[in-house]
């Protein structure tokens, strides 16, 4: 049970074999990235610690929720374009929870059969999402850390839904936030993208230092979560691009790319880059 009385294994956990046992490691009284994320974009798949630190991260930060609502819009608009580009496969990093505007929905809305498979460290993703998606023959989810990525590109899910010797989209929205100096980001993401060949994309949202409206030690000692992160400067996200071409507008603030209404004129609060990169031959 949370603290706000909610039973959260029932009926999602439940229902799937995976329940009972990510119900014993899921720590529902630590903020977590997924949850709040979830809170701010108007998800239900929170708890009580969540909603709290989320709440006072978007007082000394009010543009917050704002700005998780336009990472998940521009996510939308990343897939729809990419999907355009004929790419019928998706490896989704960092999935976070189901919510409205899910990877799988849009590309399958371009391609019946697209492939999609979402990882994510969090296990209650992974029990959301296999109850989601429990009829669906192209859509997987497992919980996998990025920062593995053999382990997560030999994951029999993997393994079975994408293949590598077709264009494939690597989705890495508002996550490599989450990936210290430490784990080596760049590594992480080449090892993820150096397989694709050629009409293959990768797709990044990242949370910047340069553009920070609020000094980020306010924040620190409220974002007591179980994440750590380092936020990055627009040359350095820009490096994750290695070896793609960026399409236009290229990597600019999050509502600025190939916006399908009237960006806002005010962007202070947007701290965060969009970008989209194609391999080419
Ligand atoms: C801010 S949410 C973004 C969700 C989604 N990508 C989007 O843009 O709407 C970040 C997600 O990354 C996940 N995450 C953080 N570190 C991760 C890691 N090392 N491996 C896999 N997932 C991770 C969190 O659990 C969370 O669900």
């Amino acid at each position: 049970m949370n603290a706000a009385g909610t039973p959260w294994s029932d009926p999602v956990a439940a229902d799937h074999p995976d329940g009972a046992e990510a119900a014993g490691r899921i720590d529902t009284s630590t903020p977590h990235p997924a949850r709040m994320y979830d809170y701010w974009i108007g998800g239900k798949q929170n708890f009580a610690a969540d909603r709290e630190v989320g709440d006072r991260m978007a007082e000394a930060m009010p543009g917050l929720p704002l700005l998780a609502r336009a990472n998940r819009a521009f996510l939308g608009r990343a897939v729809r374009y990419v999907a355009g580009q004929g790419v019928k496969q998706f490896l989704d990093l960092g999935a976070g929870l189901p919510a409205s505007g899910n990877t799988h929905e849009i590309a399958q809305s371009v391609h019946s059969d697209a492939a999609v498979v979402y990882v994510d460290n969090d296990p209650l993703v992974t029990v959301h999402g296999r109850a989601l998606l429990a009829d669906e023959a192209r859509t997987r989810v497992f919980e996998g850390d990025l920062r593995d990525p053999k382990s997560v590109l030999d994951h029999p899910d993997v393994v079975s839904l994408i293949d590598f010797e077709q264009p494939v989209a690597i989705l890495l929205a508002a996550v490599l936030h989450f990936v210290t100096a430490e784990a080596d980001p760049a590594g992480i993401v080449a090892a993820f993208t150096e397989r694709l060949v050629p009409g293959s994309h990768l797709v990044i949202s990242h949370a910047s230092s340069d553009l920070l409206p609020v000094d980020t030690d306010r924040l620190r000692p409220i974002y007591r979560s179980s994440a750590t992160g380092a936020l990055r400067d627009h040359a350095e996200v820009l490096g994750f691009f290695d070896g793609f071409e960026l399409v236009e507008p290229g990597l600019v603030q999050i509502p600025l790319w190939r916006p399908e209404s009237e960006p806002p004129e005010d962007l202070s609060q947007y701290w965060m880059y969009a970008g989209v990169g194609a391999k080419r031959d």
